[in-house]
């Protein structure tokens, strides 16, 4: 059934309070629920509930007749007329966390009880109102054996085998959470600005305690950030964080228990990467903001996801710019965007930040709701300027704390701030699709007039597409690099609009979308000699990586067609090796070749059919050439980045390392492995280690590495993630579909696990020509996974039909293999909702 936003309804009771009692059991927990409602407008009483075995239901007591419940999985409704003004509901039911290999609800994780409720788990749990508008005060008694009983608020009671929560602020059911295990902490504690004392733990399994550090100081820069920036104080007297191994997402923000796949907690020098400890950081600081931006306000429905993701999502990556390099974390943000988000809004899953309809709201937990919610934001705080950025969030936490909230809500307050009419701006949350922007220059007697064009192609149910409000953000730099305009902000309006430059003594070129001022395309006519002037001089650091990471695109689509290209890309890299040591994360992010997925999108885009045997083989011989063209630099940088130890995972030590694994990677294609192979046996740390390990598996001589890696790290689950992963994703494309196979085969290829499940399958799907071959062998082992998993945990499965949505831009041959694997998947027996939504969905554009 679809879920449309129009139908929207508001529930017709008020939740005064909510208890709920534990008896925790693998295999028979007991539930007993006493819900107070009191009525606020007309309509019968509403409860979710699935797959609960229910043991009895009363109104104020007395028995309601169990005839009452819905055959499968629906809503238990009591008509209007049965019930007073006031009453309390309560249930007793049984649920099995044992058998709950989806990870929905309350589950079991390596011998220990966990919950995930958001979006709809909260019904696997009991029957309530599972919905996010619906907030009540909970207080929750959990009995059992296990050491550690934790929920939702403060403690009040605790005694051998049994503990009190309670959460005094009112709360949807999808922030509900427990965790009964033998965990220990790691502790400290935080004052809050107004002077609340606060207890900050991170719970992990005894034994994992140093490895949780990160994690706790992360939270703790976290606190302070968000009182600094936003003004945010947190509101209860403990923080819990309790890492989980089996968890279908990153982390969730269940109030005062964030519970996080196990992954984005554990870290040391030894078993995590340079990016492993950033995304901790990042997503510790995600969750805590979700403490104000979802759970003090929250969302109105589903429909509204992006109102707390989107601005959430912002929220952390200002906060990795500002705990890290500013420059660096946006342009890794752009990278992202582009690969994942502008991905999806050019295939058959586009959708907008705020979609109108869905079936099943867990397959909308997209990069579109996410990240491209998040840039929307951030136009807008370019559009009013930093200062009513600030109050016009003080107006939006004051006005609507303790509310479940809209999209509509949220430009409000901007509009109230502000005093402009965003009607049109709000297109964004509404209209799926990434504008094209072209810009044409007209240059003549000191005057540079630039006309801009803005287009969007149709997507699913969305034919047309009105313009949009873009602000352009431009700079202007001479012919001596000089820059004779700094950054200023065009807000176009129109699908074409004229802007002029007047008084310029010689034609400067244009820095075009500084910052990256808007999630868009661009077209333009650029000279090579322009973009090098850029990629020199520009006073913008993404403009300036923009520009060199064009020349390279240039030089990889020339390639990918059989040409020679590249001569102005290796000049280019030139200056960048000259200059790398001043900013070497920067020098890193340049040398990079943009990957081969991107090429086939740039292909696509000038509307060509990608061929990925084609495209990888020119990669490889374009970064073949210019480690040849540039080995003695190469080589002396790679040395020269060597870490002076010791480890920290901070931006000056992962920028040296990354220029280092950069530089390493273009001298691979020379040595067959040789520098990789001295490097992986003198590594200190998990990032020298891993990169080593990648180009040693491109080259194919990783037999001993692998083996001395599964020898070192077998007991670690997450560290043989890395090498499930990395496998599939760097082998020769010849080879990866076969090896792929060949670890699946083992024994400790726990498949139901989401992580390692991610690492393998999804290894496999991220490596371009492998998935694509040509026989379609790619898509059947995907495919083959998929089927295998679907019955076990639909979530995750789900998730990864998206390695299919590029579909349609491939060739009649690919297109009929991919087709004929999704085809199948279709057809299983028993498909859940979740699958066959994203099936149907992709293959409609098929
Ligand atoms: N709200 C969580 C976060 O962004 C994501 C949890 C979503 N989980 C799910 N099963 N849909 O941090
Ligand atoms: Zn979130």
């Amino acid at each position: 059934v679809t879920q449309y936003l129009a139908d929207w309804r508001p529930y017709p009771f008020r939740i005064a309070r909510t208890r709920l009692e534990f008896d925790l059991a693998p295999r028979a927990t007991r539930v007993r629920s006493r819900i107070e409602f009191q009525r606020i407008g007309p309509g019968d009483l509403a409860l979710d509930g699935a797959g609960l075995k229910t043991l009895s239901l009363a109104i104020d007591d007395q028995p309601l007749d169990l005839g009452l419940l819905p055959a499968e999985g629906g809503q238990l409704v009591i008509p209007a007329a049965d019930l007073p003004e006031r009453f309390t509901f309560a249930a007793e039911v049984e649920i099995d966390p044992e058998a709950n290999t989806a990870l929905e609800g309350l589950y079991l994780s390596g011998g220990m009880f966990c919950t995930q409720c958001e979006a709809e788990g909260f019904r696997h749990i009991t029957w309530y109102p599972d919905r996010p508008d619906v907030m009540a005060p909970f207080e929750v008694a959990i009995r059992s054996d296990q050491p550690v009983l934790l929920s939702n608020g403060n403690p009040v009671a605790a005694g051998p085998g049994e503990a009190v929560w309670h959460d005094p602020w009112p709360k949807p059911a999808y922030l509900f959470a427990l965790v009964a295990g033998d965990l220990r902490a790691i502790s400290d504690r935080f004052t809050t600005l107004s002077g609340r004392s606060v207890a900050l733990n991170v719970w992990v399994r005894p034994g994992d305690e140093p490895r949780a550090g990160y994690a706790l100081e992360s939270l703790v820069r976290a606190m302070r950030w968000d009182e600094q920036a936003y003004g945010r104080e947190y509101d209860l007297d403990v923080f819990n964080i309790v890492a989980v191994d089996d968890f279908n997402m990153g982390a969730m923000e269940n109030k005062g228990l964030n519970i996080f796949n196990s992954k984005l907690v554990l870290a040391t020098a030894e078993t995590a990467t340079d990016g492993d400890y950033e995304r901790i950081e990042g997503v510790i600081g995600h969750e805590y903001f979700h403490n104000w931006t979802g759970n003090r306000i929250t969302c109105r429905d589903w429909f509204q996801l992006s109102l707390k993701e989107g601005l959430t999502v912002f929220r952390d990556q200002q906060f990795t710019g500002a705990m890290r390099s500013a420059a660096v974390k946006r342009i890794q943000d752009v990278q992202t965007l582009r690969a994942r988000q502008f991905r999806e809004d050019a295939g058959p899953l586009a959708h907008p930040p705020r979609p109108d309809s869905y079936q099943e709201i867990n397959n909308f937990y997209t990069a579109t709701v996410y990240e491209k919610g998040a840039e929307v934001i951030g136009m807008l705080k370019r559009l009013v300027g930093d200062d009513l950025y600030r109050k016009t969030l003080d107006l939006y936490f004051d006005r609507h704390d303790g509310q479940a909230c809209t999209i509509e809500d949220w430009i409000k307050v901007f509009e109230d701030t502000s005093g402009r009419d965003l009607t049109q701006f709000k297109r964004w949350y509404t209209d799926a699709g990434t504008p094209r922007l072209t810009m044409a220059e007209d240059w003549r007697d000191g005057t540079l007039t630039l006309t801009f064009r803005q287009e969007t192609a149709p997507t699913p149910g969305q034919p047309e597409k009105p313009p949009r409000v873009i602000p352009i953000a431009l700079g202007l730099i001479g012919p001596n690099g000089d820059e004779v305009l700094p950054t200023t902000v065009l807000e176009m309006t129109e699908a074409e609009q004229s802007f002029r430059f007047q008084g310029l003594g010689a034609r400067p070129v244009v820095s075009l979308l500084r910052g990256f001022s808007a999630p868009v395309t661009v077209a333009r006519e650029i000279g090579v000699d322009q973009q090098a002037l850029l990629l020199a001089h520009d006073t913008d650091a993404c403009a300036r990586w923009q520009a060199g990471h064009d020349l390279a695109l240039d030089a990889l689509v020339g390639r990918a067609r059989g040409t020679e290209a590249g001569a102005e890309f290796g000049r280019a890299i030139a200056g960048v090796l000259d200059d790398a040591e001043t900013d070497p994360a920067f020098a890193a992010l340049c040398l990079s070749l943009p990957g081969e997925e991107e090429i086939a999108t740039t292909l696509a885009a000038q509307g060509e059919i990608p061929d990925p045997d084609a495209i990888h083989a020119g990669r490889e011989a374009l970064a073949r050439d210019i480690a040849a063209a540039h080995e003695p630099a190469l080589a002396r940088l790679c040395d020269a980045m060597a870490d002076p130890g010791p480890y920290r995972p901070d931006a000056e030590g992962s920028g040296r390392r990354s220029l280092r694994l950069a530089c390493l990677a273009l001298l691979n294609r020379l040595d067959a492995g040789a520098r990789a192979e001295a490097l992986f046996d003198a590594a200190g740390n998990m990032t020298e280690r891993q990169g080593a390990l990648e180009c040693l598996i491109a080259a194919g001589r990783d037999t001993r590495a692998l083996a001395d890696f599964a020898q070192r790290f077998g007991e670690n689950r997450l560290v043989m993630d890395k090498w499930f992963m990395v496998q599939p994703l760097r082998a020769a494309p010849d080879r990866a579909v076969a090896r792929a196979r060949d670890l699946a085969a083992r024994p400790d290829f726990d498949w139901k696990n989401p992580n390692r499940f991610r690492a393998l399958i999804g290894g496999l799907a991220a490596n371009h020509a492998a998935f694509h071959a040509a026989d379609g062998s790619g898509y059947d082992f995907v495919a083959e996974w998929l089927m295998r998993l679907d019955p076990v945990n639909p979530q995750t499965t789900a998730r990864m039909t998206t390695a299919f949505e590029t579909m349609p831009r491939y060739d009649a041959g690919r297109r009929a293999h991919a087709r004929a694997a999704l085809q199948r998947i279709a057809a299983l027996q028993g498909l859940s909702r979740n699958t066959r939504e994203m099936v149907t969905r992709i293959l409609a554009g098929l």
